[in-house]
């Protein structure tokens, strides 16, 4: 039996201002904008400036959800990022954006489960918040997945972005927290993975890591594609269930942005209509934790997504992982954060 009830009560989002086109990647690897197209969905991807890092971009995303929820950073009880590329691999990226908000002393935390990230840290926020222990809690999916593509490998650069969404949540009087599916299968790590960083291939040791490439994204693609497709459509089927409710009540699903195909495929296995499921991958690509804020952000700032609505949010990364939240929408505000490149990083590459 839960205490309080959760609900959000502010969005934000933003994106480096740096885009890279299939275009572009025509000149880098051996690729076309349509193999990308047909095969991903994916038209131009936000790519952050050279110096650039994942905080750049969790703290305005941050920000603008304090300024939507009409908040102070003082307000917040606890901070959860959720992202793969946190700005060094301890402390943890939650610790530097709470200092940059202004604030010391709030606790502080990441969630590293890679792209399935915001969905386990919105299930983490709305636990907390319902059973009494916080108020208030900022969540963020931010990613820098730029620094660890490999821009010579045609099989994975194509595919990934840069961005970061946030939402506050909040004790509430109504409960928007209907129902939750969570999982992971670590069995074989090699799917979908960093290599290098790690206790395996540390970075003190020998040239190993550069000599292989151990620093960038590695993916079996299409057995990643294949367990992506059941396992979402699984864990939408399983948090439905637990909530109560069939595919039937759903009015939007706002699934993790990786392909194209992916998204099409599951909903299709849900039975749900093309118009309930919100897709932005063409601009974006995949921008990992940050995929399933920045789309959310995106349908309520439009008006598609409006009060009462039920929400299913979706993802599957590595891990392999997986988790689908169903919520319902209270009406909160959305602030999109328009980046600039900092002067000092001006005249620099894109990527
Ligand atoms: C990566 C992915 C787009 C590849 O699409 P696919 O239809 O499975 O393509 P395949 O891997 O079967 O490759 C088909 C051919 O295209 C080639 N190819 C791969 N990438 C290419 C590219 N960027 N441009 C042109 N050709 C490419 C392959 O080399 C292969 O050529 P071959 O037939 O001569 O061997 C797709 O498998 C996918 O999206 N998987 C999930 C990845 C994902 O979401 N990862 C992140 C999870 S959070």
């Amino acid at each position: 039996m839960n205490a309080y009830g959760a609900a959000i009560t502010g969005v934000g989002f933003c994106a480096p201002p740096g885009v890279l086109t299939n275009e572009d990647l025509e000149k880098l690897v051996d690729t076309s904008d349509e193999w990308i197209t047909q095969r991903t969905g994916m038209k131009r991807r936000h790519i952050i400036w050279p110096e650039g890092t994942t905080s750049d971009l969790a703290v305005p995303a941050a920000k603008s959800a304090l300024q939507a929820a009409g908040l102070a950073a003082k307000d917040i009880d606890c901070i959860i990022c959720a992202t793969a590329t946190p700005d060094y691999p301890f402390p943890a990226l939650a610790c530097i954006v709470a200092a940059q908000l202004g604030v010391q002393g709030t606790p502080a935390f990441d969630i590293s489960i890679a792209c399935s990230g915001f969905v386990y840290a919105l299930t983490t926020a709305a636990s907390l918040i319902r059973s009494g222990v916080f108020r208030s809690v900022l969540i963020i999916g931010a990613e820098t997945l730029s620094k660890i593509t490999d821009y010579t490998d045609r099989a994975t650069c194509v595919l990934f972005g840069d961005g970061a969404g946030a939402a506050i949540v909040e004790r509430a009087d109504e409960d928007c927290f209907l129902g939750a599916d969570l999982g992971a299968d670590g069995s074989d790590p090699s799917v979908l993975y960093l290599p290098g960083g790690g206790s395996k291939f540390p970075y003190n040791k020998n040239g190993e890591l550069a000599d292989k490439r151990l620093g960038y994204i590695k993916m079996q693609g299409q057995s990643v594609f294949k367990f992506a497709v059941n396992q979402m459509a699984a864990s939408t089927r399983n948090a439905l269930a637990r909530a109560g409710l069939t595919t039937a009540d759903i009015d939007f699903v706002v699934p993790h942005q990786a392909n194209l195909r992916i998204v099409d495929a599951t909903i299709k296995m849900l039975g749900v209509p093309q118009a309930k499921c919100i897709v932005n991958i063409a601009e974006y690509g995949n921008t990992s934790a940050a995929s399933i804020p920045i789309a959310l952000g995106e349908a309520v700032e439009s008006g598609l997504i409006k009060k009462g609505n039920v929400v299913v949010l979706v993802a599957f990364g590595g891990g392999l992982s997986w988790g689908s939240v169903v919520w319902r929408w209270s009406g909160a505000p959305v602030v999109r954060a328009h980046l600039q490149r900092p002067a000092a990083a001006a005249g620099a590459g894109a990527h």
